[in-house]
């Protein structure tokens, strides 16, 4: 049975003392409510090692917002899998669609940084969508499996065991305007099927694929009561504790 997880991704925001009260606060909760679903914090890289000692990590578990596509060496501001591994690190959020705005990342860098992600034993939560011109034209299964594929046919099979995938369409993306369950199921069970044909039933059934894109203490029941949603990966929500734990207690 494929994992319920809801995931934090806390972006650049919140400064030393108001990440470690959230983290300290979640883990409090988690203890205390045992929810179905593994929760996971992504914080700015400066807090990683602080918060990793802040909270259990049978309640709450903590990744990266990135890792480097390179092993080690002159590559000012990276952090490498080794690093990240060292410090006790177990995820790190890989391709996410800021990234391959902002940041220029292509479907290959992606490629190298799940392959040092893998190699390092940490769990990747690959993020793949497609953009509201995408979605108008009708191409996003296209775009979504081309993700998908052009990612994950250079890895070895065996590492895909470490693999959650999130679909974040990037309309939906802090824009408050969600996919509705119906979308988000279509895509999702389509990524499913991708993952079937092209890596076997096993690791079809034994992915957890994640939605993000506004995410709501109102709307999370109805998205993840979806039978192909294993959970959320949350953005603005995550930093609002009351509004959080509503979304954790939804993924049932
Ligand atoms: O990685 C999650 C994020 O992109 C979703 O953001 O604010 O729409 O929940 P948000």
């Amino acid at each position: 049975m494929r994992d319920k997880i809801v995931a934090g991704n806390w972006k650049m925001n919140l400064n030393f003392e108001d990440a470690i009260q959230l983290g300290t606060n979640l883990n409090a909760w988690v203890a205390d409510n045992q929810p179905d679903a593994q929760v996971i914090i992504s914080p700015s890289s400066i807090y990683l090692q602080v918060l990793l000692e802040a909270v259990d990590e049978q309640y709450v578990k903590v990744a990266s917002q990135d890792i480097s596509a390179h092993d080690k060496g002159a590559y000012t501001g990276d952090i490498s899998g080794e690093q990240l591994d060292s410090i006790g690190l177990d995820f790190a959020i890989i391709g996410h669609s800021e990234r391959r705005e902002y940041q220029g990342e292509t479907d290959a860098i992606i490629a190298e940084k799940l392959k040092q992600a893998f190699k390092n034993q940490i769990n990747p939560i690959f993020c793949i969508g497609e953009k509201l011109e995408e979605r108008e034209a009708e191409q996003h299964f296209e775009v979504v499996k081309s993700q998908l594929l052009n990612a994950l046919k250079s890895q070895n099979i065996e590492d895909l065991s470490r693999l959650i995938i999130a679909y974040e369409p990037v309309w939906a993306i802090g824009t408050g305007k969600t996919a509705s369950p119906e979308q988000a199921q279509e895509i999702h069970a389509y990524i499913r099927k991708v993952l079937n044909d092209e890596f076997g039933v096993e690791v079809a059934n034994e992915t957890s694929i994640l939605y993000g894109g506004s995410v709501n203490a109102q709307n999370a029941n109805d998205i993840f009561s979806q039978p192909d949603i294993d959970g959320g990966l949350v953005g603005g929500a995550s930093l609002k504790y009351e509004d959080f734990i509503q979304i954790i207690a939804a993924c049932k």
